[in-house]
Parts: C-alpha cells; structure tokens; sequence
C-alpha cells in the first residue's frame, strides 16, 4: 500500500485564495489588514523565514511590515518597539521572529506583545486560551496541522493520536488540539521510555522533534495517518522531515510530504491568523 498525500502547498493555495477575499472584503470597509514582522540579528535561517512570510502577506493583499534590527539591540529597545506597534492602528498582527540573541528575554518580548495581535499564538494569554476553550489565537504550526487533517475529512473524534515532541510551539498546543477534538492523546517525548510501542498504538502521528527518522515504517500501523513537523537537512543537504518518508509511506494511509507539507501550511495559517485580528478590531 502507498500511502495518499496530504499536500500543503495546494491546500495553502485553497486558504490563501479565502484570505484573498476576505482580506478584500475587509479592504472596502477602509481596513487593510496589517501584519509586523519583527527580526533581530542575522540569523540565516531567521532571515528566510522572514522574507517568506512578508512575500506571503503581500501575494494576499495583506499590508506588512518588516523590521529589522542590529543584533546588538537592546531588550529595553525591543520592548520599546514593540509598545509601539502595540498602539499602531495600522497594525493587526505582531510577529517577534525568533530566536533573538541570548542578551534578550524571549518571554519577556513575547509576553509585552497585546494578546489581540498575538497572531503567533505564542502569548500565555494565547495558550491559556486554547488550554479553556476560548477563543484566541493558535499556534500557526499546530493550527496547519489540523486544516490537514480537516482537509482529508478526517474524523478524530475516538482515534488515538501520538504526537511526538513537546514544545510550547508545536508539540503542548497540537496535542490541546487533538483533545479538544475528542481524540484520545499520547504526548511523546525524549523521556518516554518505549516511543514504538506508542507509535504502533496510534491512528495519527504527529511528529514534531526536529531530528530525522525518528519514525520508520516499522513503528507505523497500516492506515494510519502521519504529519510531519520536522524540517531538517539531510546528509545531501536536502530538505527533509522527522519521518523517513520512503519507508513510512509505504504503510500509512495519509502522509505530509517535506517540503511541501506542514512548512507552507505554518505561513498560511499566520496569514488566517492577521486577517482574523483585523477581523475582530474592526468589529
Ligand atoms: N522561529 C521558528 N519558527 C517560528 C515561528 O513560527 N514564529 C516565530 N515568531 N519565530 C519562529
């Protein structure tokens, strides 16, 4: 059995196309919605995802704002900047690319952000948010994550869910997510003791560690469906994921490709995320 794919770009397309319009729709009533992107350093890799997220605004006919700062900015600095972006009407959404240098607080930053244009959902009022139920902003990753799903009409409602990886970024919020969709959760980790006999309970994987092959095809039940958060390099220096694709795809019933699966999803999901903070502010 070959597994089907979930392709992120085509579905990415799908979404933005409904940005498009909803973004449009905003526009007539005299609010273009805004996003700030703010980085701070060179970090490379940083600077790409940047530049593809302020590419990914204006293909969508949103407004957006990239600021970028010497890596010998100060906290004091940051903070100071982004109060201002906090009382700029022109602005929807505020993104702190991260990391930032060692000498800043990277909580503090983000916790100076107004919840209302925590369009990262990285806020703890964001997180408590999707902890209760409550409306809010989600993680952009996870929150991609399960428009794939979605996207394949996947009922999760009963199903075992495996998510592998614990960040507050991707890891906590997907597994609130699945829950709060009545699967039934695992949340693996680097701790846990046996990760196959998990993996081989599960009717969704969702692997989310930032190291390759952490899942083979033997640790995979037939059918089941596999997202893969991982964006690592190869020995060929190729982009690829957590999952061995070749291997596992030839026992899941679904897989996300890499590239091309969960990466385009994160930015379109920041996009949804801008528009409906312009959405709310604009009543
Ligand atoms: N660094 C890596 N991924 C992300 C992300 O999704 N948001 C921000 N702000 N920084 C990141």
């Amino acid at each position: 059995m070959t597994a089907q794919l979930i392709d992120g770009n085509a579905l990415s397309k799908q979404l933005r196309g409904d940005v498009a319009k909803r973004a449009a729709a905003l526009k007539a009533r005299g609010i273009t919605p805004g996003l700030a992107v703010v980085l701070v350093g060179d970090n490379p890799a940083s600077q790409v995802y940047v530049r593809n997220k302020v590419k990914a605004c204006e293909d969508s006919g949103l407004h957006s704002v990239l600021e970028k700062y010497e890596a010998s900015m100060t906290e004091a600095q940051l903070l100071a900047r982004i109060e201002a972006l906090n009382n700029d009407p022109s602005i929807h959404g505020i993104l702190v690319q991260l990391p930032l240098p060692a000498h800043i607080d990277a909580h503090k930053v983000i916790e100076s952000i107004s919840p209302a244009k925590d369009v990262d959902g990285f806020h703890v009022a964001s997180a408590g948010a999707l902890m209760v139920g409550q409306p809010g902003f989600w993680p952009c990753t996870p929150y991609g994550c399960m428009k794939m799903l979605e996207s394949i009409g996947y009922e999760l409602k009963g199903k075992h869910a495996v998510v592998i990886g614990r960040s507050n970024i991707v890891g906590k919020p997907m597994a609130l997510m699945l829950l709060q969709q009545n699967a039934t959760v695992t949340i693996c980790h680097s701790a846990t003791r046996d990760l196959k006999a998990m993996t081989l309970q599960a009717d969704v994987i969702v692997a989310a560690v930032g190291k390759r092959n952490v899942l083979t095809a033997d640790m995979v039940q037939p059918g089941a469906v596999v997202i893969d958060v991982g964006m690592n390099r190869n020995d060929e220096g190729k982009l690829c994921g957590d999952v061995d694709f070749e291997g596992v795809k030839q026992v899941a019933g679904w897989i996300t490709p890499v590239p091309g699966g969960v990466g385009p999803m994160t930015i379109t999901m920041l996009l949804v995320n801008t528009l409906e903070a312009a959405e709310r502010a604009a009543g």
